[in-house]
C-alpha cells in the first residue's frame, strides 16, 4: 500500500508519466544496454528489442500497477505479478538486477521529465517501483525455491518433424521434476556470435510421461530477420544433444476440479492446450471440455492427429476445428473452413476458458465469450511473446 502523500503525488503525475512512457522506455533501455551490453546479449530478447515489441512491457506494467495502487488500493494485482514473476524466474532474473533496472529507469524519467521530477515526485515513484519490485522478488524467490533453482542440462531423446515448420524435441531432465499442464520452460542457446539468447517453449505433453516435450515452430522472416532461436534449434539440435533449459514455470495451468473447460488455441498456441488435454485423458477425466483449434491448414496443425485421438478418448470432450484452407483433410471431426467463430458452438454454463494463440484470435474468442456472458475473470490466456495485455483488464 502506498503512503497517503505518495498516493496523491502519483495520482497527480500519472498522466504525465503515462504520456511519456515511450520516450522514457527508449532512453532507459538505451542507456542500460550501453552500460551493460551483457544484459542485451545474454538475458533480454534482442529480436524484441530490435522490433520494439518488448519495450513497452516493463514500464507499462509499472504504470498499470501505479494506477491500481491509487484507484483500487485494496486490490493486489496478483495475476499480473504472477505472470511477470514466472517469466523472470524462468529467465533467472536476480534480486540485484532490480537495482540496475531502477537506476536506469529513474535516470530516464528524470531526463525526459526534467524539472517536473521534484524530490517529492521521485520519492513517490520510488515507492511504487519498490513496492512492485519487492513483490516480484519475493514471488520469484518462492518460485525458484519450489522448482529447485537454476538451469538444467536436458538430453534430447527424440527429435520429430511435426509439420513443415514445426519440430518436437523430447527432453530428459537430469532430475525428476514435475510440471503442471500449461507450463513452459526457458531454453537458452549460444548463437554463432557468442550471444546467449533465451526463449520460452510450452511443454506439449502430459506430466505423466516423465520425459518432457517441446514443439518449436520456426519463425520465418520475410521483411524482418528469421527468428534466431527457433531457427537455430531447427538447424542444430538432434537426438543425443544436450539443451540448457529452466525448470518449468508459468501461471496458465489446467485448474483441478470439475469446472467445465473451454480450451481454445490457434497455430503453435496449441502446445500448452495439448498438454492439458493429454493430462485430462491420462487421468480418465469425465469433465465437460470444449476444445477449439484454428490453423492455416490441416498440414500446418502440429500434433493434429494426437489431439483428435486424445479428445476422442475423453467422454466429456468435443473438438471443433477451423482451417483457413482444408482441402483433402481426413480430420475428425469435419473441420470448419475459415476463421474461428464460436457463435454456433454450445458452451456449458460456468466454464473456465484457456486461450493461447495470436492476439487477433484471442481477441475474437474473448469478445464472443464476453458477449455470451462468460465473466472476464474466467477467461485466461497465454501470449507467445511479450504480454502487452498485462494489466489491461
Ligand atoms: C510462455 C511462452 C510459451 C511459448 N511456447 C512456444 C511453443 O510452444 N512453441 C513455439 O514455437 N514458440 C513458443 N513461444 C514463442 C518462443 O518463445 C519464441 O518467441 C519464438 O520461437 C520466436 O523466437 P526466435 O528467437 O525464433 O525469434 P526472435 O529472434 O525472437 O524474433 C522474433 C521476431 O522479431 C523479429 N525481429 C528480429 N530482429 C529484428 C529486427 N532487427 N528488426 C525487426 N524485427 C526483428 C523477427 O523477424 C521475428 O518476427 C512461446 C513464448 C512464450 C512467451
Ligand atoms: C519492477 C521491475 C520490473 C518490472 C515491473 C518488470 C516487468 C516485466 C514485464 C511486464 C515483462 C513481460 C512479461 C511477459 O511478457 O509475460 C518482463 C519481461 C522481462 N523482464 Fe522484467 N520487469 C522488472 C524488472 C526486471 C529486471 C530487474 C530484469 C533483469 C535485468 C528484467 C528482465 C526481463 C526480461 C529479460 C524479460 C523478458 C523480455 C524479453 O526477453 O524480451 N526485468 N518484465
Amino acid at each position: 500500500m502506498l503512503s497517503p502523500e505518495s498516493a496523491a503525488t502519483v495520482r497527480a503525475t500519472l498522466p504525465v508519466i503515462g504520456g511519456a512512457l515511450e520516450d522514457i522506455t527508449g532512453r532507459f533501455y538505451g542507456s542500460m544496454f550501453t552500460d551493460h551490453p551483457e544484459l542485451l546479449r545474454d538475458l533480454f530478447n534482442r529480436g524484441n528489442q530490435a522490433n520494439g515489441e518488448q519495450r513497452g512491457a516493463l514500464a507499462g506494467s509499472i504504470a498499470a500497477f501505479a494506477t491500481l495502487l491509487v484507484e483500487r488500493p485494496d486490490d493486489r494485482p496478483d495475476a499480473m505479478l504472477a505472470r511477470i514473476a514466472n517469466k523472470h524466474a524462468s529467465l533467472g532474473v536476480t534480486a540485484e538486477q532490480y537495482e540496475v533496472v531502477h537506476k536506469y529507469l529513474f535516470a530516464a524519467i528524470a531526463e525526459v521529465l526534467g524539472d517536473a521530477v521534484t524530490p517529492e515526485v521521485a520519492r513517490a515513484w520510488d515507492e511504487v517501483y519498490w513496492l512492485m519490485a519487492n513483490a516480484l522478488i519475493a514471488l520469484e524467490a518462492d518460485l525458484r525455491r519450489d522448482s529447485g533453482e537454476s538451469w538444467l542440462r536436458a538430453t534430447v531423446v527424440e527429435r520429430r518433424r511435426q509439420t513443415a515448420d514445426a519440430v518436437s524435441f523430447t527432453l530428459r531432465p537430469p532430475i525428476p521434476l514435475s510440471f503442471r499442464p500449461g507450463q513452459y520452460v526457458s531454453v537458452a542457446v549460444t548463437l554463432p556470435d557468442g550471444a546467449r539468447q533465451i526463449r520460452q517453449y510450452s511443454l506439449s505433453c502430459a506430466p505423466s510421461h516423465g520425459d518432457w516435450r517441446i514443439t518449436v515452430k520456426r519463425v520465418r522472416g520475410g521483411d524482418t530477420p528469421d527468428g534466431e532461436v527457433s531457427n537455430w534449434l531447427h538447424e542444430n539440435v538432434q537426438a543425443g544433444d544436450v539443451l540448457t533449459i529452466s525448470a518449468p514455470f508459468g501461471d496458465l495451468v489446467l485448474p483441478e476440479g470439475d469446472t467445465p473447460l473451454l480450451l481454445a488455441s490457434a497455430g503453435i498456441g496449441g502446445t500448452p492446450i495439448l498438454s492439458m488435454v493429454e493430462h485430462l485423458a491420462a487421468t480418465g477425466s469425465t469433465r465437460r471440455v470444449t476444445v477449439v483449434h484454428a490453423d492455416r491448414a490441416p498440414d500446418d496443425h502440429a500434433h493434429r492427429e494426437e489431439l483428435e485421438r486424445l479428445v476422442a478418448d475423453l467422454p466429456g470432450a468435443t473438438l471443433h476445428l477451423w482451417y483457413e484452407q482444408a482441402g483433402g483433410c481426413s480430420c475428425r471431426p469435419e473441420p470448419n473452413i475459415g476463421q474461428v467463430d464460436l457463435a454456433d458452438v454450445e458452451l456449458p454454463d460456468g466454464l473456465s476458458a484457456y486461450l493461447c494463440g495470436p492476439l487477433p484470435f484471442m481477441r475474437a474468442v474473448r469478445s464472443e465469450l464476453l458477449r455470451r456472458g462468460v465473466p472476464a475473470s474466467d477467461i485466461h490466456y497465454e501470449v507467445f511473446g511479450p504480454d502487452l495485455w498485462l494489466g489491461q483488464d
